[in-house]
């Protein structure tokens, strides 16, 4: 009988290792090495999807950039850089419960009105639970074909029968290959299946959408050792508490990366936010302190967002910086740069820090902003409510340019905003004439002599 060889993987990362290990030194994760069958690929396996060609000349090869297909959700095409391509893999990650299932039984339900013939594979849910939701978010064409399988051969086989323009395999930790020992879900699983998935997809150039679950106590592999292999990666961000969801692009193969869809949860599934900026500005306390919008860019897409700080005087020996939606150690940073050039005694103060709305905003342009709301609040004094203010600061407390200045300011003057403060490098080319003034600042000092 033939040996089978073993090794461990990190449930996590994929690690491998031929002895068990308490920590991943690859991830750093505790007691996340799981023994499982180790495969050497032999053709048998891959013999379903045909191996046999030989090299193209590239200038032969037929290839448009029109051949994707729109799902008629503007804010998924938007992420997915313009619609699906054909033989493209996607991930879409996520908490459960923060709509994954939905989201792709709306996007599978609009390719079915166009007319192709769509595929939903659920190793999670009965077909009859799949009838309810789709009943809720209006999925009922005859287009749309339900399988409840887990089963990878079966899966394969039945893909391959019925040719369809797109399928969703909800999700990639239930399905399992009857060729590997392990349970479903393990690192091994995983990969060996969606492997396989990614390769039908390519040789057959069926789109498929595999949906990946994140879980914290990470009983289930994490979809981490997927993100290399598939295309695309899309991540719901937003927590189950709110009713908005944002879809971010991670990475994409066909597109820009940091796109984000913004969505709103009702009773009929997932819908479209068109204007964010007026969404995340809908709850916004004008006049108080603290509070301070800036204008963002996601992707390719200004979105103004508000930060709110809450600056108080420290009861522990330890000041406690917390902060949500921005960086931390970014935070730290521009509270030592107010300390040292502004003369703020930050050091006493406890200093809170929120995107409101739940944003994540990753970019030096907030820096600006998160000094005038932390100034704001140190104070108590508010920042005007027609202002928005962005540029990164530098370690002297310079003020320093960004990018797409210009269409940041448009933003903000389309959502009526009357003043706008900015670095000073870009602001006499690039300030567009119109209803909006444009301050240009260069040192943070000069910003609040401006603001307060
Ligand atoms: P689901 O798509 O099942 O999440 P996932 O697949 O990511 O685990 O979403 C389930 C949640 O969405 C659940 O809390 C109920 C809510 N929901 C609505 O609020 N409205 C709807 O129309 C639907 C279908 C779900
Ligand atoms: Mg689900």
């Amino acid at each position: 009988m033939k040996k089978v060889k073993t090794t461990f993987f990190c449930q996590d990362c994929g690690h491998q290792s031929p002895k068990w290990l308490g920590k991943c030194p690859s991830c750093g994760g505790w007691n996340r090495f799981v023994e499982e069958e180790l495969r050497t690929h032999d053709r048998s396996a891959l013999s379903d999807i045909q191996f046999d060609e030989s090299p193209l000349s590239i200038e032969k090869i037929r290839a448009d950039e029109k051949e994707r297909i729109t799902t008629g959700i503007a804010e998924v095409d938007r992420v997915l850089g313009g619609g699906i391509v054909n033989g493209s893999v996607t991930l879409v990650g996520g908490d459960p419960g923060i709509g994954k299932s939905t989201l792709l039984l709306q996007v599978l339900q609009n390719l079915a009105q166009k007319g192709l013939h769509v595929l939903y594979v659920s190793g999670e849910e009965s077909a009859k639970q799949i009838k309810l939701r789709g009943k809720r978010v209006g999925a009922v064409s005859e287009n749309l074909f339900i399988l409840v399988e887990i089963d990878l051969d079966n899966i394969v086989k039945h893909i391959k029968g019925l040719l369809p323009g797109a399928v969703v395999i909800d999700s990639i930790q239930t399905v399992f290959s009857s060729e590997l020992a392990s349970a479903p879900g393990s690192v091994g699983q995983v990969r060996e299946s969606s492997a396989r998935l990614i390769l039908l997809s390519k040789k057959t150039g069926i789109p498929i959408f595999l949906v990946g679950h994140v879980t914290k106590d990470g009983s289930i592999a994490g979809p981490k050792v997927l993100e290399h292999m598939v295309d695309t990666v899309l991540y719901f961000e937003g927590d189950s508490g709110h009713a908005y969801r944002i879809v971010r692009a991670m990475k994409n193969r066909f597109g820009p990366t940091n796109e984000i869809g913004v969505f709103e949860m009702r009773d009929n599934g997932l819908n479209e936010v068109s204007n964010p900026s007026a969404f995340f500005l809908t709850e916004r306390p004008e006049g108080a302190a603290g509070s301070v919008v800036v204008p963002s860019m996601e992707g390719t897409r200004p979105i103004l967002i508000e930060i709110q700080s809450l600056v108080s005087p420290t009861t522990l020996g330890m000041p406690r910086r917390t902060t949500i939606g921005v960086d931390h150690n970014r935070v730290s940073l521009i509270a030592a740069v107010m300390d040292k050039i502004c003369g703020f005694r930050l050091g006493g103060h406890d200093i809170f820090i929120n995107v409101a709305g739940g944003m994540k905003v990753d970019e030096p342009a907030i820096d600006l902003g998160i000094v005038s709301s932390m100034a704001s609040s140190f104070l108590d004094r508010p920042v005007d409510a027609g202002t928005v203010v962005f540029g990164e600061v530098g370690l002297t407390g310079e003020v320093r340019g960004i990018s797409q200045m210009e269409t940041r300011i448009k933003e903000a003057a389309r959502m009526g905003f009357r003043r706008c403060i900015l670095p000073h490098v870009h602001s006499r080319s690039e300030t567009p004439k119109g209803k909006i003034e444009c301050i240009s600042v260069s040192s943070i000092k000069k910003l609040l002599e401006y603001l307060f």
